[in-house]
Order: structure tokens, then sequence, then C-alpha cells
């Protein structure tokens, strides 16, 4: 096989050149972290979960119209997407509390929130993606107003497609957190939804018994992460029959 050229490695997918210009190939790793990557694990088949999924959400997205970097899956692993240049911004949309804001905030967790809650992290590892302002983020020049308007309606957009999809299976969209990144079409710029939309940076909890299905799991230690991503794609009908190597209670 050609040697093909690695751009960048983050924790979870590693982004090779795209065949053609202006395309990337994103590649789902088995790496798990949490913590900033104080806590770390190979998990194996969470790599080709992820790619399915975001696959999935990315697809239905763009389905309805919310523009997104997703061309198309090349293999179990690897899907071909649209170069685009990120925002520095991790943004995180929260229907109920859990997590980060329970903690700041002292909120119970599942409380629910008087309405979707958006919060912004500047990126930077070094740093461990502190929460800024949109005072922060215009007077550093991360994003200018227009860019944080089209980012809330993205990612209010986002929110409702996936809270629907997610209850439709039983599940409570809790949180999330999506990245944007601008793309120029001719004189014109625009954002789009990138990076990945899956169990990693979701908070999914079954509707019933409120069982975590997402990367809490791992942050935790609440038991199996591939069992908790393999129950959302089986809910979704987004795991194909045979297709993951996994344990083998896992393929019905
Ligand atoms: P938080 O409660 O830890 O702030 O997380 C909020 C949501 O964002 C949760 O769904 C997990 C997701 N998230 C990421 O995707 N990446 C991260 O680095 C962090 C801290 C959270
Ligand atoms: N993704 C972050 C890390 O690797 C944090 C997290 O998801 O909890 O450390």
């Amino acid at each position: 096989m050609a040697r093909r050229k690695k751009i960048y490695e983050g924790k979870a997918k590693t982004l090779f050149e795209g065949p053609e210009p202006g395309t990337i190939v994103q590649y789902f790793k088995d790496d798990a972290t949490a913590f900033n990557a104080e806590k770390r694990d190979v998990i194996e088949g969470k790599g080709v979960l992820n790619n399915m999924l975001s696959e999935y959400f990315m697809t239905g997205l763009t389905n309805i119209g919310v523009p997104n970097h997703f061309i198309r899956r090349m293999n179990m692993r690897e899907q071909l997407v649209r170069a685009c240049e990120i925002i520095p911004l991790e943004i995180i949309v929260r229907n109920f509390a859990a997590g980060s804001i329970s903690k700041r905030l002292g909120i119970e967790e599942g409380t629910q929130l008087p309405r979707p809650v958006i919060e912004y992290c500047y990126k930077d590892d070094a740093l461990g993606d502190p929460l800024v302002s949109e005072e922060h983020i215009a007077a550093f020049g991360w994003a200018t107003q227009q860019d944080m308007d089209d980012i809330v309606s993205l990612a209010l957009r986002v929110n409702d497609f996936l809270s629907g999809v997610m209850y439709g299976v039983g599940i409570k969209l809790v949180d999330f957190k999506i990245e944007v990144g601008r793309v120029y079409d001719g004189d014109f710029q625009r954002l789009i939804v990138a990076d990945e939309i899956s169990p990693d940076s979701c908070r999914l909890w079954d509707v019933e018994t409120g069982q975590k299905l997402d990367k809490d799991v791992f942050r935790r230690d609440l038991g199996s992460l591939t069992d908790a991503y393999s129950e959302v794609a089986k809910r979704l009908g987004v795991m194909p029959k045979g297709a993951v190597p996994m344990k083998p209670t896992l393929i019905n």
C-alpha cells in the first residue's frame, strides 16, 4: 500500500492526507483516555464502533441539512472527511446536569436543565481544555460574533437531532461535545460540524434504567466500554452482523 502522510495524531484518532485535495482520512484508534490522558487504556473494538456510529450520526445530520465534514466511510476504522480549519473550541451542549457542570455548580447529576445550556472550552491539552466565555473567545479572536451565532445554531440543531434519534431507541442524551471547522467555498466561508460524534463525546443514559452507555463507563470504571458502545450501535441498527471482531457474547 502506498505510504500516506500523517497530518496529526490525537488521543483517539489519527488524521492522514486524503486521496484528493481538501480531503482527510480519519482513522479511529482503540485508545481511550480520560482526565486529559491521565487515565488511558486500549479497548479493542472501540475505534470500529466509533467509526460506524460517527458515520451514522453525521449522515443523519447531512440528511436533515446540517453541514458536516463526513464524506464516506472507507473501511472499518477509517472515514474520508472534508478538510477544514478547526475552531479551537470544544462546544458542549447539556440537557441534563452531569460531569463537570454538576461538580462546578453543585447540581445533582441527572437534574433536567431549564433549557439546553451551551458551554465552550478552549482546545489546549496543556491547559486541560479550560472553560471559557464568549468574552474570551471574542477578545482572543478564536471566533467572530458571526461564527458564534453559527456555532450556537449548529449546536442546537445537532442537539435536537441527536436527542430525538437517541430517545427513539430508549436513550437519553444527557450532554455532548462537538467541534466545528471552517471551510471555504469560493469567496464564501462557512462552518461545518467536524471531528466525531460518538459515545466518546456524548453522555448517553438508558431511559428506563439510567445505565450509562458512554465513555463514563471507562472514566468511572463501570464495566465494559465495548459492551456499552455495542448496545448503542445495536439499538440504532448500526452494527452489521459479524462485522465487528469482538467478544462472541456481543454478536446476536
Ligand atoms: P464534562 O462534563 O466533563 O465537561 O463533559 C461534557 C461532555 O463533553 C461529555 O459528553 C463528554 C464530552 N467531553 C469530550 O468529548 N471531550 C472532553 O475532553 C471532555 C472533557 C468532555
Ligand atoms: N478526552 C479527554 C482526555 O483524553 C477527556 C475526557 O474525555 O474525559 O483526556
